[in-house]
C-alpha cells in the first residue's frame, strides 16, 4: 500500500506551454472559451467536449459526473440528459451547477459556475433528431440512474422497443432533453512552471463581466 502511495505521490508534470495576460483575454468569457475550445479541437484533445458536471442533491450532497458539451452560444453551455436521472433531479431541486473542462494536451482547465435551465422543447427535439437511431432508442430504453436487476432486462427492453418503433421515426421521450448552464463565473487556468500557474477569473456583476487574476 505504501509503495503504491509513493508511486502516486511521485507523479509530477511541469507545465511550460503557454501563459495568460489580462490584455490577451477576450472581454467576454464565452468568446474566450470558444477560442480555447477551438484550440483544444486543433490540438486533437481526446473528447474536448467532455466536461465534469457538478450538482448538489436535494439532501445537499455534491454529485459529479462527465457529460458532453453539445451547444455553446451567448446564453451558455448546453448538454443533454435524462431529466429524471440523478443530475436531472438535482437540477430540479437546485439549479446551481458547475462545469469543469481539463485539456491536458494544452495544460488548460476551465471552470464554469452558474444556473442550469431546461432548454426549449423545440431545441431538444432538434438535437434529439440529429442523434443516430440507436442513441435515440437508448433514450427510451434507459431509466437513467435507477437500479436494474440484470443487464439482460435492458437488452430485452431495447429489442421490444426496436420492434415497437419498426419503420417509424423515434420521437424524443418527454423525460429526455437539454439543460443550458447560464454562467455567472468562468475561470481560465493555464499551467505554468514552478506551480505558479495563471488564473484569470470573469465574474458577472450588474450584467458586466469583471476580470481579475487569482493566485495559483
Ligand atoms: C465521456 C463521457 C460522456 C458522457 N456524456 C453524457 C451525456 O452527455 N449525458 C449524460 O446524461 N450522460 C453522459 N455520460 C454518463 C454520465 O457520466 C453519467 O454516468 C450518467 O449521466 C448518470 O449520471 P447521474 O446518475 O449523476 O445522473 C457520459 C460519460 C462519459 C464518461
Amino acid at each position: 500500500m505504501s509503495e503504491k502511495n509513493s508511486f502516486v505521490a511521485d507523479l509530477r508534470k511541469e507545465y511550460t506551454l503557454n501563459g495568460l495576460t489580462e490584455q490577451n483575454m477576450c472581454p467576454n468569457p464565452i468568446e474566450q472559451f470558444d477560442e480555447w475550445f477551438k484550440d483544444a479541437v486543433q490540438a486533437n484533445v481526446h473528447e474536448p467536449n467532455a466536461m465534469h458536471l457538478a450538482t448538489v442533491s436535494a439532501a445537499g450532497t455534491p454529485k459529479g459526473r462527465i457529460v458532453l458539451l453539445k451547444g455553446l452560444d451567448e446564453n451558455g453551455f448546453a448538454f443533454y440528459t435524462n431529466y429524471e436521472s440523478q443530475k436531472g433531479n438535482d437540477l430540479s431541486a437546485n439549479s446551481a451547477a458547475s462545469l469543469t473542462f481539463f485539456w491536458p494536451e494544452l495544460e488548460r482547465q476551465v471552470r464554469i459556475e452558474g444556473m442550469a435551465q431546461k432548454i426549449s422543447a423545440a431545441q431538444s427535439d432538434a438535437y434529439f433528431q440529429s442523434r443516430p437511431r440507436n442513441s435515440r432508442l437508448g433514450a427510451w430504453v434507459s431509466a437513467q440512474s435507477r437500479p436494474i436487476a440484470d443487464r439482460s432486462l435492458l437488452e430485452k427492453r431495447e429489442a421490444d422497443l426496436e420492434k415497437q418503433f419498426e419503420n417509424q421515426e423515434i420521437s424524443r421521450p418527454p423525460h429526455w432533453g437539454g439543460f443550458c448552464l447560464v454562467p455567472n463565473r468562468i475561470e481560465f487556468w493555464q499551467g505554468r512552471p514552478s506551480r505558479l500557474h495563471d488564473r484569470i477569473l470573469y465574474e458577472l456583476e450588474n450584467n458586466l463581466w469583471q476580470l481579475s487574476r487569482l493566485q495559483p
